[in-house]
């Protein structure tokens, strides 16, 4: 499973340390480093770019981390066949993956703490879409999507 990673200037130190984390388990993580390529880069445009690489099946999953986590995950469900979710509790990881199918898990470092924020990532890396009665719900949120975006 390929990973990518990137964060905003509100979350540098977080994204270091799950970067680290995840290389030390031996996971194929890659910190994408937009915001070192292009100085004063602002969320929505390092979520896009990282929300779009998924879309274009370069990586499986993506972890995007700002302050709140919010803005990461606003941004990253506007493109198109990508769900992301702010989650900083180990039931929501596992949820996102298992009942939504979202490719992307964001996080605030102004929320959660580090040693929590590894756990949880953790527990989102090693869960999958469980498929059964979730399968109609997230087709319906496809569905929903095509209208959204192809009016
Ligand atoms: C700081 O720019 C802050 O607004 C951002 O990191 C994030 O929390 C937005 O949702």
């Amino acid at each position: 499973m390929k990973v990518a990673i990137d964060c905003d200037d509100a979350a540098v130190n977080l994204k270091k340390v799950l970067v680290d984390h995840l290389k030390a388990k031996g996971v194929d993580v890659t910190d994408l480093g937009y915001g070192n390529s292009k100085e004063g880069s602002l969320y929505p445009e390092i979520g896009y770019n990282l929300a779009v690489k998924l879309k274009e099946k370069e990586f499986d999953r993506g972890i995007l981390i700002c302050g709140t986590g919010l803005g990461m995950a606003m941004i990253a469900n506007k493109v198109e066949g990508i769900f992301a979710g702010t989650c900083h509790d180990v039931f929501s990881a596992e949820r996102i993956r298992k009942s939504n199918d979202a490719q992307i898990i964001t996080m605030g470092e102004r929320v959660i703490g580090p040693e929590l924020a590894k756990t949880v990532i953790d527990a989102w890396l090693t869960s999958e879409f469980q498929g059964g009665g979730s399968t109609s719900k997230v087709q319906q949120m496809r569905d929903l999507e095509k209208d959204s975006f192809h009016p």
